[in-house]
């Protein structure tokens, strides 16, 4: 089989890469007053320029043709149509039937996967309605104020992450509460804040076998119990979202307040099935509702814009380019919006845990990078921290810039200043700044001249670091749904690209199975230790410290 760094595109685009060379993207846009405008275009209220970037035609040519040898569109279909495109766990990749209003049937196996779907998004708007209407009352017959969400990975950082970015959309007299950690400080914190006659405990995870949540499900049961709750009090305050209705019954769960969702989602493709539950329940039905469109808004322009205007399949070509022919090894978002603050950390799961894969997928080995590291936060914070490295460092860091154009309750001078933060970045990543205008900068600065020219070294900024910018009309529900849907589908168009199956995750089952074999010989503590040398030191320390 030949992997995809063995493809004459791929030799094309090293080519490519070389030609520019020693070129600066200063130069480009003095050169073609039509740049920005040639490498600009909009979809589900999201503006992208990817005008600052190391691209010319022929590149963004060779990308496409890329992308072309390697099916991007054809694998793109393949997962719209149900079909087991995750062969290693032999499921259909279907979150976007959870987000699917085109009224169409979703085939898996032969079934209608639609109908399923919509009863549960109905179970889910009549819940959020009990709730909020306080029809649904705490066993003391109070109405319920607090919602504390149990989950971890997919199950904690969608709803988390995108009810903070919904701050003002949030419903008065509800707070929700998110708990992952298996660190006892976390619950122990959320708890000492709560009444449990008020609180309504949401634990969520898919497979209702992951030890943080089940954990953390018991701590808040056995609260539940010694502030005066009893047993048969439990169903009006817990309610559980799983694919595994068996594990959550067995566990104590009342059946009728399991929220199902199914194989075929990923958990870090999951904040659109019940999963999402804390966010309907943060902002309303209906927002929540708008949020699921507006990721179908995005499937629909990924299924049908050609490759040119496609935002997600730009922005994972532009993502292949610096991975695998200028050895970029990270990636930065920037979301210039104190409520994006979480995205980079949604982005880092959905991105690492898909395509971090060492095997392509008819098994063979392969021997290019297979997606960076994903970071950042929020601007204008890291220009006072990290900027200092995208700027001057050795390393390429490709950013991506995010704002709102308009913010709610807040169009005054703090936002100009978010917004000239934002544009001022990219533009200095840009341009940069010449030794020569460093040097005459400081014609009257007290220097001898060797001082003044080892100082306008310094301060020379090379330029030439490629950003993106992602303006949005407003970050409202709509199209925030349309911005994660987006990553996705980036997240989708490389993993395509570099032929990894980017819905498996068997990376992170050995640490499991290991941190529990730890674990019985942490508790067990006569028991013999057999580890390696330095993993039986650990614990003996450990053992030592709790004695
Ligand atoms: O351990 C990784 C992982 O399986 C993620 O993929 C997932 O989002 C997270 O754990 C939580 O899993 P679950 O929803 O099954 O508890």
């Amino acid at each position: 089989m030949t992997t995809v760094n063995q493809t004459e595109q791929w030799n094309v685009l090293s080519k490519l890469a070389q030609s520019i060379q020693g070129q600066h993207m200063r130069d480009w846009f003095n050169a073609d007053p039509q740049r920005a405008a040639k490498y600009t275009t909009s979809a589900c209220g999201i503006t992208l320029d990817y005008s600052k970037n190391l691209i010319n035609p022929d590149i963004l040519q060779g990308l496409l043709n890329l992308a072309h040898r390697q099916q991007v569109p054809q694998k793109r279909d393949a997962m719209f149509a149900g079909e087991i495109i995750n062969h290693t766990e032999q499921r259909a990749v279907l979150h976007t039937a959870l987000r699917n209003f085109s009224g169409e049937p979703v085939m898996v196996d032969g079934v209608d996967v639609m109908p399923d779907v919509l009863a549960t998004q109905d179970k889910i708007k009549d819940f959020v309605q009990q709730i909020h209407s306080g029809q649904h009352k705490g066993y003391t017959g109070k109405a319920i104020k607090h919602i504390v969400s149990i989950g971890i990975g997919g199950s904690f950082l969608g709803p988390k992450i995108m009810s903070e970015a919904l701050k003002p959309y949030w419903k008065d007299g509800i707070s929700v509460h998110y708990v992952a950690n298996v660190d006892a400080c976390h619950i122990q914190d959320v708890l000492a804040k709560l009444d449990h006659t008020d609180t309504l405990f949401v634990m969520s995870s898919k497979s209702f076998t992951t030890q943080e949540t089940l954990q953390n499900t018991l701590t808040a049961k056995q609260w539940f119990l010694d502030q005066g709750g009893s047993q048969n009090d439990i169903a009006k305050h817990f309610v559980a979202v799983s694919s595994n209705v068996k594990a959550a019954v067995e566990f104590g769960m009342d059946e009728n307040n399991i929220f199902p969702m199914w194989d075929w989602v990923g958990g870090r493709y999951s904040l659109w099935s019940a999963i999402g539950l804390p966010i309907a329940l943060t902002v309303g039905y209906e927002h929540y509702r708008a949020l699921l469109e507006g990721a179908f808004a995005m499937d629909t322009h990924f299924k049908t814009a050609p490759a040119t205007e496609n935002l997600p399949m730009l922005l994972g070509l532009l993502g292949v380019w610096y991975t695998n022919f200028h050895g970029a090894q990270s990636h930065v978002l920037l979301p210039y919006y104190h409520y994006l603050r979480g995205f980079p950390a949604y982005v880092q799961q959905l991105d690492m845990e898909s395509n971090g894969k060492g095997v392509a997928n008819q098994a063979d080995d392969i021997d290019y990078a297979t997606g960076p590291v994903i970071w950042g936060s929020e601007g204008t914070n890291g220009q006072h921290s990290f900027h200092q490295l995208i700027h001057q460092g050795k390393v390429l860091i490709p950013a991506d810039f995010m704002l709102p154009l308009n913010v709610p309750q807040q169009n005054d001078i703090h936002h100009a200043m978010l917004a000239s933060n934002c544009f001022g970045q990219t533009q200095a990543l840009m341009q940069g700044k010449t030794y020569q205008e460093c040097y005459a900068d400081l014609a009257s600065a007290d220097l001898d001249e060797s001082a003044r020219k080892g100082l306008a070294k310094h301060k020379t900024m090379p330029g030439n670091k490629p950003s993106n910018t992602l303006l949005f009309e407003q970050l409202d529900p709509h199209t925030l749904g349309a911005l994660v849907a987006m990553y996705e589908h980036k997240v989708f168009v490389q993993g395509a690209i570099w032929g990894v199956n980017s819905f498996d995750q068997w990376g992170v089952e050995l640490g499991k199975v290991l941190g529990n074999q730890v674990l019985d010989k942490l508790v067990n503590t006569d028991a013999t230790l057999e580890f390696d040398a330095s993993t039986n030191q650990l614990i003996e320390k450990f053992r030592q410290a709790n004695r």
